[in-house]
């Protein structure tokens, strides 16, 4: 055990003026003078708020994390950071990603902390904290708010994916709007975040495979009471790796990387995990691109039969024994030693793993889907890389060739989609642009876009659909996204026109348009970037540094970390 002066010391443990400025207004709060006695100083960074509904319990969360720090003789100190509520932000709460990530670390490096508990749940508020701790670096571990319990209607299990199905009924005149309004209160009936393996539950999934939360974190329903044993003991345990100096850099290994990818690819996890790890892995510093998921993720099928690429909900994961039973059954596929918050392996926290339900959690060997949780492509059509979710989409459009229709940007799409003009078939691609980092801006979840009301009506319930936006993890269809470089920079994606022949080929990982370079250079001589949306404010910072999907959307200077140090006090 590394023995190191504590952190907070150089605030509380200060003599004369400026201890007595440390220490004086802290103690308006009732605290005595023991606390301030060398103990170590836990921040619990909460992204409470009524504005973010999956961590509106994250209060009584944060109260199971402090009796936990107490006990283990810390002394914590609750403060809030920004919330990014994926239902009501607009234009979308990715925008704010790197905000929230900013103010995070700059609350974290600026405070008398020695450690931290990051309490994360609705999708953006899990990489946003890691963001911004990883560029501090200072010991830190990841209690998730957990999944909501799974929504009942008519005696049916519904949960966020059934929000598109539902849509899709209605537009196809098959249910009414009446009925939508009462399946709204049987879908959300507890706290907590989307009970399907959304963003959010991969991004608790990826936290747990990175080794940044106790084992068990990812799928213990938030309504559940030994999510708050978790909170707690997770209190407990920050307080071990302060005096430990065990940092989020001995964590987050490249191999801790590559495992988080194996799992994301084995539970069917979001497409946005694969923009957030590659933020999260660039602040940390470990070298990781987009070509590194294909070559990891090829051969590991869905084990995970979860909505929306499978039958089941969260709670049917932690019913079934949670994600260690999963890494169980990676074994030998996953790097068994990386070490995690609580010190141990990761092989060692998955070794005594059970399985209580096969067809929740299958094995490699007899896999509940063959076809993989996620595909990297490439081609004209998009130079820096795509992304699409077999395991999610439809196996007949795997290999599909198809003239396209493209919608400038989203309101020609909403102008146009349900136009009875519109000249549409099945085999048709449908194509979004200018929904990228930059185009919209904030990259929204806008590319499982509806397919036109006349094909619903006349029984089609998938097509092939290509953007340079994200979808949410709940979505699914045969949905190519995060095309890199995006319509707004001036790629060839910008230049893609109505009745233009594209290619669709994941078994060959490829996205193409039947286009010469000369055409396509062509075109590019007559392309003008759209005018930018602002100014002024964070807006116009995020425009001028935003970077492509294919390097994890964060902003250029961002990336990389300025640690802990702070060389000059306040007075
Ligand atoms: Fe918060 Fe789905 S809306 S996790």
């Amino acid at each position: 055990m590394k023995e190191k002066k504590l952190r907070s010391a150089d605030w509380f443990g200060r003599k004369g003026k400026d201890g007595f400025i440390y220490r004086a207004w802290m103690k308006n709060q009732g605290i005595p003078d023991y606390e301030f006695d060398n103990k170590p100083v836990i921040g619990i960074c909460n992204t409470w708020s009524e504005l973010t509904p999956c961590n509106a319990h994250f209060r009584e969360l944060a109260e199971r994390v402090k009796r936990g720090i107490l006990q283990a003789g810390g002394f914590p100190v609750e403060f809030p950071v920004m919330s990014l509520g994926e239902t009501l932000i607009k234009p979308t709460a990715m925008l704010y990603r790197n905000l929230a990530s900013m103010e995070v670390e700059e609350s974290i490096r600026a405070n008398p902390l020695d450690g931290v508990v990051l309490l994360c749940g609705c999708d953006k508020t899990t990489p946003s904290l890691v963001m911004g701790a990883c560029s501090v670096n200072i010991p830190t571990i990841v209690v998730s708010g957990g999944p909501m319990l799974t929504g009942r209607y008519r005696g049916l299990s519904i949960g966020t994916s059934d929000v598109w199905r539902y849509h899709d009924d209605l537009r196809g005149n098959r249910i009414k709007e009446e009925e939508l309004i009462t399946i709204e209160g049987a879908m959300c009936r507890s706290q907590g975040h989307c009970a399907v393996m959304g963003t959010a539950s991969s991004m608790a999934c990826m936290i747990e495979s990175l080794g940044l939360s106790l084992p068990g974190n990812a799928a213990i329903p938030a309504a559940d009471s030994r999510r708050k044993v978790l909170a707690q003991l997770s209190g407990v345990r920050i307080v071990e790796m302060v005096r430990e100096d065990m940092r989020l850099s001995d964590v987050l290994t490249r191999k801790a990387f590559e495992n988080a990818i194996k799992v994301n690819a084995a539970i069917g996890g979001s497409t946005n995990f694969v923009i957030h790890l590659l933020a999260i892995a660039g602040r940390i510093g470990v070298p990781l691109s987009l070509d590194d998921f294909d070559p990891l993720c090829a051969n590991i099928p869905l084990v995970a039969n979860l909505q929306p690429s499978g039958k089941y909900f969260m709670e049917d994961l932690f019913y079934a024994g949670g994600l260690p039973v999963i890494q169980k059954a990676l074994d030998g596929i996953l790097h068994p030693d990386c070490i995690t918050v609580n010190g141990r392996t990761v092989k060692e926290n998955y070794s005594d793993a059970q399985c209580y339900n096969n067809e929740v959690i299958s094995s490699v060997d007899k896999p509940f889907n063959n076809v993989p949780g996620l595909a990297v492509l490439r081609g004209n059509l998009c130079e820096q890389g795509a992304v699409i979710k077999p395991s999610a989409a439809s196996a007949h459009l795997m290999q599909h060739t198809g003239r396209a229709i493209v919608f400038e940007d989203i309101e020609d799409y909403k102008a146009r989609i349900d136009d009875p003009s519109l000249e549409v078939d099945e085999t048709n691609i449908l194509v979004l642009k200018n929904v990228g980092p930059r185009g919209y801006p904030g990259m929204p979840e806008v590319g499982n876009m509806g397919l036109p009301k006349k094909m619903l009506q006349k029984g089609i319930l998938d097509m092939v659909r290509i953007s340079d936006g994200r979808m949410s993890g709940t979505g699914f269809g045969t949905v190519v996204l995060h095309v890199s470089p995006e319509a707004a920079i001036g790629g060839n994606f910008a230049v893609i026109q109505t009745g233009d022949v594209i290619t669709l080929d994941v078994p060959n990982r490829s996205l193409t348009v039947a286009l010469t370079d000369s055409e396509l250079k062509k075109r590019k001589e007559n392309f003008k970037p759209p005018a930018p949306v602002t100014s002024r404010g964070y807006v116009s910072l995020y425009l001028k540094h935003v970077q492509q999907a294919h390097l994890g959307a964060d902003m250029d200077f961002l990336v990389g970390g300025s640690g802990d140090e702070v060389t000059r006090d306040s007075h």
